[in-house]
């Protein structure tokens, strides 16, 4: 296989080295925006040598962001050219067209790295709907801000400094907002949930609440109620539509989404007939995410073609029949909260079971009076 590596960040640095180790595969060029004498002749700034080059088979996109990546992936699938990405931006902002365009042109696209990073969870979701049906699912689906969440309980740490350290690690987005405010979550849950469910959800019909103001007083609440503070995205098959949204949740201590640690991700489907299972791993960081990558490079490989699924049903999206109760920390008054609040939970209030489309609705106004304003699922 000959490899063009668009991008050769924290990701694209991981896949060149495992890639250049293996005798079936190499990397021809490497696309950069600045000088790397160190990829010497393999450094290219001009696409148009990968796209016009017949040697090149397969093109890995880890640059991230949407354009210019849409703008190459697009050409290199209609070059015949096969493609892998870790962008789950690009692949939950053009789901459609680019699996349709990789169709059309006998191109493979694969984005195993895209979801969970090093965890295999596409290829498994993939498998189980060979002869199972996915009834939901439900994960942590960032290691940023499980490894933010997971600290401050762990050692008090605190917020900014954490996320800092996240960013060291070379977990975070190049910009952190994507994970802070969890549309990084809310793009691989559409890419989940299109996948499990067929469907062709897009992002805007993904209501999503962040951890931008989650403070040490919500995660003392938790605490107290024995649970801990975890972003999840869930994804629930109805009889005519689709529940799909991404907040974080106060998990009793004993489930396995409280146990999770660090930058890891546990990501679960339920399905008819084998029931929960559930997928555990490094969500984020350099070499779980560029294993990902070479290893959807080996599938192609081995004769992998298609996308994980085929089928695009428009279906709708509706939070209305999840319900559970929250624990909300809000600064002011405000007559729809007073209606739900149950009981006082250190400086917030625990409510009766919300509908979600009604908790999201809400948060999305009330930050507004109280940028400060933070809400939690209950589990
Ligand atoms: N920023 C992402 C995360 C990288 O923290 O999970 C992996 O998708």
């Amino acid at each position: 296989m000959n490899i063009a590596l668009l991008g050769c960040g924290v990701v694209g640095g991981g896949v060149l080295e495992i890639a250049e180790k293996r005798a079936d595969m190499s990397v021809k060029y490497v696309l950069v925006r600045r000088d790397k004498p160190e990829l010497g002749e393999k450094a290219v700034k001009d696409i148009n040598v990968i796209l016009n080059d017949p040697e090149v088979d397969t093109v890995v996109e880890v640059m991230g962001g949407l354009s210019p990546a849409y703008e190459y992936v697009r050409a290199a699938l209609r070059a015949g050219k096969n493609v892998v990405t870790a962008n789950k931006h690009l692949v939950a902002h053009y789901y459609k067209e680019l699996v349709e365009l990789a169709e059309e042109h006998g191109a493979a696209f694969r984005c195993t790295p895209a979801v969970g990073g090093g965890i295999p969870w596409l290829v498994n979701l993939e498998r189980v709907k060979r002869l199972d049906s996915v009834r939901s699912f439900c994960g942590i689906m960032n290691g940023t801000t499980n490894f933010i969440l997971d600290a401050m309980h762990t050692n008090g740490s605190d917020f900014a400094e954490v996320l800092a350290q996240a960013q060291e690690l070379g977990y975070a987005e190049a910009d952190p907002s994507a994970d802070i405010d969890g549309l990084d979550i809310q793009r691989k849950a559409v890419i989940t949930a299109n996948v499990a469910f067929d469907a062709c959800l897009c992002e805007a019909d993904v209501p999503v609440f962040g951890i931008r103001s989650v403070c040490a007083a919500d995660i003392a609440a938790a605490d107290g109620r024995g649970r801990i503070c975890k972003m999840l995205a869930f994804g629930e098959k109805g009889t005519s539509g689709v529940s799909c949204y991404v907040e974080p949740c106060f998990v009793p201590a004993g489930e396995l989404e409280a146990a999770v640690s660090t930058n890891r991700n546990v990501i679960s489907f339920d399905t008819e007939l084998t029931g929960k299972e559930s997928f555990y791993g490094q969500g984020a960081g350099r070499y779980p995410t560029a294993y990902n990558a070479v290893a959807d490079c080996v599938d192609i490989m081995n004769g992998v073609k298609s996308f994980y699924t085929r089928s695009f049903r428009s279906v709708p999206v509706d939070n209305g029949a999840a319900v559970h109760p929250y624990y909300v920390r809000f600064n002011g008054a405000d007559d729809f909260l007073d209606s739900v609040s149950v009981e006082d939970c250190g400086e917030g209030v625990i409510t009766m079971p919300v509908p979600v489309s009604k908790m999201h609705d809400w948060a999305a106004k009330a930050k507004e009076a109280d940028p400060e304003l933070f809400i939690a699922g209950l589990m």
